[in-house]
Parts: C-alpha cells; structure tokens; sequence
C-alpha cells in the first residue's frame, strides 16, 4: 500500500518536472529585495522591535505561548485589546484574529455560504478564498477579472438563497486594483454581500495605510473585509472586520477559528505595534509611493520591451511559459536581485510572469539596475 502511494506521489511530481514547475524551498538572502511582501520594511523595523520588546518585559508573567484556542486558555485582555484596536483602525463595528490570512478566507468564506447560496468570485482571486469557496456547500461561479459587467450577466434572478460576491483590493499577482466603488454600488443596489480581501492594500492604500475601502469611503458598505498581516505589517496573521453578528456567528460556527491555538503573544504584539506604527510614520509611505512613481515615469521615458502588469507596489512581467520565467528570475538572482518567477498553476497557462515588488526601502539606483537588467534579459529570451 505505501509503495503504491509513493508511486502515485512520484507520479505527480514528474508530471511537475516534465511541466518545468516543480517547486523546491530555496534561501536567497544577501541580495537587493524586489520579492518580498513587506512593502514598508516594518519587518524590520528597529521602533517596531523595540516597543514590542519594551511590552515582552512588562509581560513577563505572562504565557509567551496562546496555550490553547481562543475559546478555551487562548483568550487574553492582549488579544481583545488588539481586535479593538484594529477594529477602531479600520472603522468596523468588530474585527476578529485569524491565525493567517489563508485560515481568515478559508473559514470565513466557507462559515458564510450555505448550501442553496451562490458565490460569484473575480477569476483571479486567492487561492485562500478558492479553499472557502470548495469547503463551502454554495454553488458558485467566476467573473471576468475586474469587469463589472460580466459580473452583471452572473447575476440570476429570482434566487432564493444569498449572493455573495469575493474581490480583493490589490491584485496579489496582477497588482492591478478593483473597481471597489462600482462595485460597492451594484452590490448595496442588489442586495449583494461583499467580501473585500484587503492583504495587499493594508499599509498601502487610503488614511495611513487603513486600505482601499477607506479610500473610496465605503467601509461601512463591505459585509467583511480581511485584513492580513504578514505583508505590509510585517507580521504574521489577519483579522475580519465586520458587525457584531459576523464575529458572534464566526466564533460559534467557524471552524479555523474555533479548533486552532491562538496566535502567541510575540505575534499579536507584533500586529499592535504594526498598526501603531502605520498611525505614527508615514515616512515609509511617502518613500514608497515616491519610488512608485519614479519605476512609471522611468517607464513611460523609456518603454520596457516587455509586458508589464500593476499599478504599484506589485508588479507582473509576463514571459508566456515557465522556463523563460525561470531563466530570467535565475538570471536576476545571480545578478543579486530577488526577484521570483510565478509560474503555472499558480498562475494561469500562458500567463506566467515575473512578479517583483518595490518597497519603501529600495533605492532608485536598484530600481534603475533592476529595470536595465530585465531589459537585457527580456532581449535575450524573447
Ligand atoms: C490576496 C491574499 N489573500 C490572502 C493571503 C493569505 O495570507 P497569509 O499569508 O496571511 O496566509 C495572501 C497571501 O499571499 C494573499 O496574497
């Protein structure tokens, strides 16, 4: 029996080799960031560091580990002091702390929709709310990416169950945004629940960092929004912001929540210190938007010989097949750039690409130096 399942195991990971995707774990440090999730360098941070060991020390009596769900030994005043703060932040009724942003999508999604509901999701939403959407009993279906209108022609009528509809704010692969307030209209107007996915704009977009929702004012309109903190927080884990009734029914039904140990102490003073840091510096903002604009001009002065995805900070350079992604990125790499290749199926067939990420931290000469260098490449690969 274990012979037959290795063979079967073996059998997967040729066809990955015959496809030239097959992943390993690779360490690439010492080289010029352009991969990372942490657009704002909080992961580093010495302020963030310090205050969160300055709160370790007066917490010294205290567990450093949850000890248990937060039902049972998980719960502490650190933990509800943070769900405030970060409700208080976003401008929601509650929020509530899932232990990483897939576990926030995964069981928020799949708590929601019930069997007879419909889930109508953008084609290139997370894989995080594809495993909410296959847990779920709903039915569901895709629309045209960022395109209202298709998302027009999905809806039925007469449904009997409820409809809801899952977009993020920044695209994590095509780093392009939604069309929020259109669709904030067309869902209030149709009775529609909206899940935002905030993970690439917290930090990045609206009053200090709070997301795109701020930005177009219509935080009160979105039935949930998620928010995680492994990006621009540099932290770890993700809340759901929402009413009162969502956090109830989240704790008693959903199951990510309720059958996992909190998250430690370490980390939850890590997201209190993040979110304060977003209240308190926008240096780090300013610089990356900066940097942003500096990558578009240098753009339009001189036009990439490649196609180029996102509005910032992520960026998609698409290369049409895994090897040539690979080639290149491997190129970059021992140029000492990180710069990663998103390859198929995490990305749809023919549209493997490039993905590379400025940060607060970067310089203009890496910027110049990683543009000049994928203009070289591109020549040679295409
Ligand atoms: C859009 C989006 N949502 C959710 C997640 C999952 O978040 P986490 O890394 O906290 O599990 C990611 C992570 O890549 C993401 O890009």
């Amino acid at each position: 029996m274990e012979t037959n399942l290795n063979n079967r195991l073996v059998h997967f990971l040729s066809q990955r080799t015959a496809q030239d995707n097959l992943r390993s774990l690779k360490i690439n440090q010492g080289l010029i960031d352009f991969s990372s999730n942490d657009y704002l360098g909080f992961s580093r941070s010495a302020w963030i560091y310090q205050h969160i060991n300055e709160d370790i020390k007066q917490y010294q009596h205290l567990s450093k580990g949850a000890t248990g769900s937060r039902l049972l030994n998980g719960q502490t005043q650190q933990t509800d002091d943070l769900e405030n703060q970060i409700a208080a932040f976003h401008n929601g009724e509650t929020a509530i702390l899932f232990n990483s942003g897939f576990d926030a999508n995964m069981g928020l999604i799949s708590t929601l929709a019930q069997k007879g509901d419909l889930i109508i999701y953008d084609e290139l939403i997370h894989a995080s709310m594809h495993a909410g959407i296959k847990l779920s009993k709903a039915s569901s279906l895709s629309f045209k990416h960022n395109d209202l209108d298709d998302l027009k022609t999905k809806i039925p009528t007469d449904f009997g169950g409820q409809i809801f509809v899952l977009v993020e704010s920044i695209y994590s692969m095509e780093g392009d945004f939604s069309p929020l307030k259109e669709l904030c209209l067309f869902c209030e107007e149709k009775n529609i629940y909206l899940i935002l996915d905030e993970a690439h704009a917290l930090g990045i977009l609206g009053k200090k960092g709070r997301g795109m929702a701020n930005v177009e004012g219509v935080e009160d309109k979105i039935f949930a929004r998620v928010y995680t903190f492994g990006k621009a927080l540099g932290a770890h884990g993700a809340a759901v912001v929402g009413s009162r009734i969502l956090k109830d029914y989240l704790i008693n039904f959903c199951k990510p929540f309720i059958y996992s140990t909190a998250l430690d102490l370490h980390s939850i003073l890590s997201i209190k210190w993040g979110y304060k840091f977003l209240l308190n510096n926008e240096n780090q903002l300013i610089k990356l938007n900066k940097l942003n604009n500096y990558l578009n001009e240098r753009i339009i002065t001189n036009p990439a010989p490649f196609k180029m995805v996102g509005q910032g900070p992520i960026f998609g350079i698409y290369c049409a097949t895994n090897q040539k992604a690979k080639n290149i990125s491997r190129h970059l790499i021992s140029k000492g750039i990180d710069i990663r290749a998103i390859l198929y199926p995490t990305v749809p067939l023919g549209l493997e690409r490039l993905r590379f990420i400025i940060h607060s931290f970067n310089t203009k000469e890496e910027i110049d130096f990683l543009l000049d260098e994928l203009n070289i490449q591109s020549k040679l690969y295409n």
